[in-house]
C-alpha cells in the first residue's frame, strides 16, 4: 500500500514574511493528520523562513527546481547542497512551466533529477501532455518519452525515493481537471512504463501524484483511483483550508 503524498507548489508566490503566515495556518489546518505525507514547495527566497516556521512539524519542505551541478558558474541557478543545508527534502523538476517558459528539456530534467537523488533529495519529476498533444492522440507517446528520458540512468534505491507527478498541461491553472478516469488511465500507463524500467516491485512502490486544478471538490475522487497516490497542488495550495481539505481527501 503506497502512502499518499500531497505537495503544494507555491510557484512564484509568497515573500518570506507571507510564507511564515501561511505555514502557521497550514500547521493549524493539518493538525492531527498523519496518514498522508505532506510537503510545501515555496520559492527559494522563502525556504529559510518556511523551514523555521515548520520546525517540529511533519510537513516536508521542497524546492521548485534544482541544478545538476553542485556549484559553479550557473547564474540564477540553485544547487542541491544549498537546498539540503536549508532542510529541504523534495525538489520539483521538469514542471511544465519550466519546460514551456524556461527551455527545460527531457535531458535537463534527467540531469536535475539525478543530481537531486545524488544529494539525498526526493525529486518530484513532472510529466504531462499539452492539449494539442492530447487532441492529436499523442498523450501516451509524450508520457513515454518524458518518463523514459527523464528517468534515464536511475538505478537501485533511486526508484524508492522518486515521486512522479502527472500534470496534464491543459489542466494546470485552468480550472479544467482531468476526469478521474482520464487521470487513472494516464497513471496506470505511467506505472506500466515504470514496471519495464524499474521492475514490478519498485514500480508498485513509486508514488505518482496527479496535478492540475486539484481542489477540495475533486480531490477525493481523484485520490480514490488505484494508481493516483497524491497530488501536486498549485493555486489551491495557497489557501490553508483548501490545501488541508485536499490532504484530507487522501486520508
Ligand atoms: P494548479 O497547478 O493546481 O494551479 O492547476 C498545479 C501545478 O502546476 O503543479
Amino acid at each position: 500500500m503506497r502512502r499518499k503524498i500531497v505537495a503544494g507548489n507555491w510557484k512564484m508566490n509568497k515573500t518570506p514574511a507571507e510564507a511564515t503566515v501561511l505555514v502557521a495556518a497550514l500547521r493549524e489546518a493539518l493538525d492531527g493528520l498523519s496518514s498522508v505525507d505532506v510537503a510545501i514547495c515555496p520559492p527559494f527566497t522563502a525556504l529559510p523562513a518556511a523551514a523555521e516556521a515548520l520546525r517540529g512539524s511533519a510537513i516536508g519542505l521542497g524546492a521548485q527546481n534544482v541544478h545538476w551541478e553542485a556549484a559553479g558558474a550557473f547564474t540564477g541557478e540553485i544547487a542541491a547542497p544549498m537546498l539540503v543545508e536549508l532542510g529541504v527534502r523534495y525538489a520539483i523538476v521538469g514542471h511544465s512551466e519550466r519546460r514551456q517558459f524556461f527551455g527545460e528539456t527531457d535531458a535537463t530534467v534527467n540531469r536535475r533529477a539525478r543530481a537531486a537523488l545524488g544529494a539525498g533529495l526526493i525529486p518530484i519529476v513532472c510529466v504531462g501532455e499539452t492539449i494539442q498533444e492530447r487532441e492529436a492522440d499523442q498523450t501516451r507517446a509524450v508520457l513515454e518519452r518524458q518518463v523514459r528520458a527523464g528517468l534515464e540512468g536511475l538505478s537501485g534505491d533511486d526508484w524508492d525515493r522518486l515521486v512522479i507527478a502527472y500534470e496534464p498541461v491543459w489542466a494546470i491553472g485552468t480550472g479544467r481537471t482531468a476526469s478521474d478516469a482520464q487521470a487513472q488511465d494516464a497513471h496506470a500507463f505511467i506505472r506500466g512504463l515504470l514496471r519495464s524500467l524499474a521492475g514490478p516491485d519498485a514500480a508498485g512502490r513509486i508514488r505518482i501524484q496527479y496535478g492540475g486544478s486539484m481542489k477540495p471538490g475533486n480531490a477525493a475522487g481523484l485520490l480514490a483511483q488505484p494508481d493516483i497516490d497524491g497530488g501536486l497542488i498549485g493555486g489551491a495550495s495557497l489557501a490553508a483550508d483548501d490545501f488541508a481539505a485536499i490532504v484530507r481527501g487522501g486520508a
